[in-house]
């Protein structure tokens, strides 16, 4: 590439995240945890990062993987639906990979499933065959028909795609599916799961060579040590010498019991834990001798 085309060097990290809707909250959330604080603009659509040189653009979830393509924004939280939807569609009309899913992080989850007439008999994908599917995921569906070797018409929908086989647009939907309600209020069951979805933080698939490489790789950073955190407890309590052998015993799943001087001979035992610590796990290690437990939430670490 020669100097003129090179993209300036921009020492500012810029995140898309949806504006409204579903993953708007919880993408905005997570980032604050990661320490970042945005001062609002008036017009809410761009927010200056004040704690650090990342701004947010508040876009709608379909315009994300394009924004990072253009190289208009370098992460953005987006389904991993609409993600794999852009990058097959990109893939079919001959472009390159312009963006990769970097995180899952573990918040809207749902799948991408065909979902046919409650009084369906279903059979399986052959009865697919010579039908009409309506979707707003073209890409991802011509492909999973071609994989089953289904020879089905896709109809193209933006949205209210639940509503197609009332219409008579299509005969049934291949939609996203979370609690199922959308489906159930049209009749309609789910019978196959073309994707198995949750938001990602996705970004460039080539690697940035200005500042922004290393705020990239400072959230990144962050963002692993609150998904690690996320369900690890610290675990303390005393004990005296005599039974800490059969308490370590009742917790395998744990990190090896770190010893501290306790008073009165007793010893002072602290370790982490993965995944919750029930009240009945509690009083089991009393019963064996345990005093004072303690279980305290992990909010930060870096690994
Ligand atoms: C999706 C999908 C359904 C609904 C399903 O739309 O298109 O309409 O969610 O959810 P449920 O199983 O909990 O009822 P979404 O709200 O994500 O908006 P979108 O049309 O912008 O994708
Ligand atoms: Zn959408």
């Amino acid at each position: 590439m020669s100097a003129s085309t090179t993209a300036p060097a921009r020492d500012r990290l810029r995140i898309a995240i949806q504006k409204s809707g579903r993953l708007a909250d919880p993408a905005r959330s997570l980032l604050a945890a990661c320490g970042l604080s945005w001062r609002q603009s008036r017009d809410k659509l761009f927010c200056f990062g004040e704690s650090l040189p990342v701004d947010l653009l508040l876009v709608r979830d379909d315009d994300i993987p394009g924004l990072i393509a253009d190289g208009v924004c370098d992460l953005g939280v987006v389904g991993l639906n609409e993600l794999d939807e852009q990058a097959k569609a990109r893939r079919q009309i001959g472009l390159a990979d312009a963006y990769q899913p970097l995180r899952g992080l573990g918040f809207g989850s749902c799948r991408l499933m065909i979902a046919v007439p409650e009084e369906w008999d279903w059979q399986g994908v052959q009865m697919l065959q010579g039908k009409r599917i309506a979707t707003s995921y073209p890409a991802i569906l011509a492909a999973w028909l071609k994989e089953k070797g289904v020879d089905a018409q896709v109809v193209e929908l933006s949205g209210s795609v639940e509503i197609a086989p009332k219409l008579g647009t299509a005969e049934l939907i291949c939609d996203l599916v979370s609690s199922g309600a959308t489906l159930a209020a049209n009749q309609l069951k789910p019978v196959e799961t073309l994707l198995e979805s949750e938001a990602v933080l996705a970004g460039p698939v080539n690697e940035l060579d200005d500042a922004r490489a290393g705020l990239m790789a400072m959230l990144l950073r962050r963002l692993d040590g609150l998904s690690k955190t996320q369900d690890q407890k610290l675990l303390m309590f005393s004990a005296a010498e005599e039974s800490v052998d059969a308490l370590a015993r009742l917790l395998p799943d744990a990190e090896p019991l770190l010893r501290l001087p306790g008073a009165g001979g007793a010893v002072r035992l602290q370790t982490m834990c993965n995944g919750a610590l029930s009240w009945q796990r509690l009083e089991e290690l009393e019963r064996a001798g345990a005093q004072g437990l303690m279980v305290l939430a992990v909010e930060k670490s870096l690994v």
